[in-house]
């Protein structure tokens, strides 16, 4: 079976309470439960990570090669700030899809950019938490292409 982990990063363990009226009011635990249950009927085993501190998922990424057969991460504000992850993104060579609740695009500059973007294979944003079911769904469809 195909396997992804899905990566989050800081304040998204908030989910739920944090500024609904912009990302939503499902939680995290909530996301990660339709995740899985999704993931099922695509084939994928999934495991899910959070964390407020940058190395931490610059480790939980580097523990994904070989383990893992891609990525699916929203980064939060380390999106837009952190060439440490976009650089384990690139060195551990895993299909990564990223991911936002948000439409970053139509929100402040300072999210319109995005280090990440540079290394992944697309963005999805906007659809609050089907972003990480359409996401999941992105993942499998390029591993189908690439035969993987
Ligand atoms: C986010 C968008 C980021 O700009 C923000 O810093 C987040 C959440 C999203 O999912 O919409 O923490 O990644």
């Amino acid at each position: 079976m195909r396997k992804a982990l899905i990566l989050n990063g800081p304040n998204l363990n908030l989910l739920g309470t944090r500024q609904p009226e912009v990302y939503g009011k499902t939680t995290l635990k909530m996301v990660e439960e339709m995740c899985v249950t999704h993931a099922e009927t695509i084939g994928f085993e999934v495991a899910h990570m959070q964390s407020n501190h940058e190395g931490a998922l610059l480790d939980a990424i580097h523990a994904a090669k070989g383990t893992q057969d891609g990525i699916i991460l929203n980064a939060g504000a380390y999106t837009h700030t952190s060439i440490a992850l976009m650089d384990a993104i690139a060195s551990v060579e895993l299909p990564t899809i990223e991911v936002h609740l948000s439409n970053i695009h139509a929100r402040e500059s300072f999210r319109h950019t995005s280090y990440i973007s540079k290394v992944v294979v697309g963005q999805i944003c906007g659809f609050g938490a089907q972003s990480y079911i359409l996401a999941l769904d992105a993942l499998a469809g390029f591993l189908d292409r690439e035969g993987a």
